[in-house]
């Protein structure tokens, strides 16, 4: 997890505070900046702010703070420091509390070696028992790797730090200050995605390629790859520090940021573009000549079995995903938690066509669940968001959802642009198979219709209402069948990422068997009850936790509202097959009203990032 940027050339404070904000999506516990400037000693003008951490040493200066990026912001607009030479750094805690110690920058004791670092250093402890004559000053496993480069010093820069990586195992990508060296970012790269590059007058590096600023060069870092980034030049070595000609990376194209526009917050916005992400997906690959250049015909020919792999929201749109493949094409499909994949013994056989769902492509369990797959011999297919993500460079094949940049940490608008993704495949698959191209295309005018049903469905008074209702309540329970239960488990999800409200969702008729012994009059439970097939049982399932004292909201699209029900969602009637693309927006919305009535900030729930870099 972590940001990291620098920035060697003008403004180079400024530069790096605005790239470490753009990657604040991959953590915001703390940040901090180091730059060098020899005039500006900020200990003595910073008595104001007793809260943050600022240290100046042998020429480089520090500042932290705790929380979101803004905090130290405020900070830097009020000193004004100016610097050639600046790394950031945006925190997941991994390693000690999310507190200003534990922020990156971290100094060596001596002052002489400054690291931001993304990744984890797994045998930090070991090593730190190694360096017991230095005083530590947080709990970090990269405090320890500014230790060792004080220790190992001899007098290269570069060979010291090729040395130290040398003696680390785990995964890092390091940018790194040397005090004899104001003009230069050293950095390292080792399972943690970095790129570094330059341009008229500057050189860079970020830890997301995506949120790099245009630059006339710019160079994907490989494992165990160390570059010198300056002004006008970028040098890259290997570990036996030859020099490598890394070939520029081409395919560049920097996303713009997203503004929030009239929206209070993105996952609003998010939402409200939902529409609009299933139109872009489908648009994408509405035929099947399309699609067919995404995954060859000859693919799925063969295939015998699927396997999906994804974490959280991926991993419940690779439920629906099963669902709508196992039932619709007959294929028999697995799906897995990616972290899980890792250490289970399952290998599956070689007709095994692997897809990989990642809205930012970044998840480091899902990215090794790649690496594994490909171990076994698989064909591997990503679904992501975000184009060029690392995960895009691992697989054989990548379809783009096109659900547009999404910020807000609960996912929403990649979610449904996933599922539509499922929709597409599923459409693709019986077309190879059945000889029947056209399919494609009439999935493709299903999925439309479907956009323009959520597009002008009002359901936004309804969902307040049941915000305000449920907002205080300690547990609340999700219940469906088949695809309704994957929806509950998403919802489920939804709700307590961002109202921290405890939330378990459950197969319906599973209820029985254990849970309902938690149902009270103090408890909420939402009923999906969206297909014909599963109708009357959930119903029975719902009347159990009816006479229990249990408060029940259905959502349905049958006409089975009764007295008891504490509420009634009606969903619109549509072909109950694509019901999980429009049953979650409501609970995406009553979740983000959840969150505002709370006064959290439903965009950054606490303790989470967007992107999940570490295992
Ligand atoms: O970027 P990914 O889709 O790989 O992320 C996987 C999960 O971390 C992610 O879906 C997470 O569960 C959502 N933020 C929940 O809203």
């Amino acid at each position: 997890m972590c940001g990291i940027y620098g920035y060697v050339g003008s403004n180079a404070i400024s530069k790096t505070l605005n790239g470490i904000k753009k990657l604040e999506y991959r953590g915001y516990d703390s940040s901090g900046i180091a730059f060098f400037s020899d005039t500006f000693k900020l200990n003595n003008l910073i008595k104001n702010y007793n809260n943050n951490v600022t240290t100046f040493k042998n020429g480089i200066n520090i500042i932290k703070e705790q929380g979101e990026i803004s905090k130290l912001e405020k900070i830097i607009n009020v000193l004004n420091p100016k610097s050639e030479t600046a790394i950031g750094h945006t925190r997941w805690a991994t390693h000690g509390k999310p507190n200003i110690k534990n922020a990156h920058p971290h100094f060596s004791e001596n002052g002489n070696w400054v690291v931001v670092h993304n990744g984890i250093i797994e045998n930090y402890d070991e090593l730190k028992n190694g360096l017991t004559s230095y005083n530590f000053s947080s709990s970090t496993d990269t405090e320890v790797v500014a230790m060792m480069l004080s220790k190992f010093f001899n007098g290269n820069v570069l060979e010291t730090i090729v040395n130290v990586c040398s003696k680390l195992v785990g995964s890092y990508a390091f940018a790194i200050l040397n005090y004899k060296e104001p003009n230069k970012i050293f950095v390292a790269k080792n399972n943690s995605p970095v790129v570094v590059g330059y341009g008229e007058n500057f050189g860079v590096v970020c830890s997301d390629l995506n949120s790099v600023e245009q630059t006339k060069s710019l160079f994907i870092l490989e494992n165990n790859q160390f570059a010198v980034v300056e002004k006008n030049n970028v040098e890259v070595f290997n570990n036996k520090l030859e020099k490598i000609n890394l070939k520029p990376f081409k395919d560049f194209n920097s996303e713009s940021e997203n503004s929030l526009g009239n929206y209070k917050h993105f996952m609003l916005k998010e939402i409200n573009e939902i529409p609009k992400a299933i139109e872009k997906t489908v648009v994408n690959y509405n035929s099947f000549e399309k699609i067919k250049k995404a995954i060859p015909k000859s693919l799925i020919k063969k295939l015998k079995n699927i396997l999906i792999i994804g974490c959280g929201t991926a991993y419940h749109a690779g439920l629906i995903g099963k669902k709508l493949i196992e039932e619709q094409c007959g294929i028999k499909t697995d799906v897995e938690i990616a972290s899980e994949f890792r250490y289970n013994n399952f290998k599956p056989n070689k007709n095994t066509l692997a897809i990989f769902v990642s809205q930012s492509g970044e998840t480091a369990d899902t990215i090794k669940a790649v690496k594994m797959s490909k171990a076994y011999g698989l064909k591997t297919v990503a679904i992501t968001n975000v184009k060029n993500s690392s995960i895009c460079f691992e697989v054989d094949y990548v379809i783009h959802t096109c659900a547009g940049k999404e910020i807000a940490v609960a996912s929403t608008k990649a979610y449904n642009a996933q599922i539509t993704i499922f929709y597409l495949l599923k459409a693709y698959i019986n077309a190879v198979l059945n000889d029947q191209p056209e399919l494609v295309f009439e999935e493709s005018k299903n999925l439309i219709k479907i956009a323009n049903v959520i597009k002008n469905n009002k359901i936004s008074e309804q969902t307040k209402q049941i915000a305000l209702k449920i907002k205080d309540c300690k547990s609340v329970y999700l219940i469906g069948r088949g695809l309704d239960y994957y929806t509950a488990m998403e919802a489920g999800l939804k709700l307590k990422e961002i109202s921290y409200i405890h939330c378990e969702a459950y197969p319906a008729g599973e209820l029985k068997h254990g849970t309902i012994s938690l149902i009270d009059e103090n408890k909420y439970l939402f009923a999906f009850v969206t297909q014909e097939i599963t109708k009357e049982k959930t119903i029975s399932n719902i009347n159990e936790v009816i006479s229990r004292g249990g408060k029940v909201i259905v959502l349905s699209q049958f006409n089975i509202n009764n007295n008891d029900f504490n509420e009634f969602i009606a969903l619109p009637k549509i072909d109950q097959l694509y019901m999980p693309l429009v049953a979650i927006t409501y609970m995406q919305l009553i979740s983000y009203y959840v969150s505002v009535a709370l006064n959290y900030n439903p965009d950054k729930p606490r303790s989470l990032a967007k992107s999940v870099t570490v295992e």
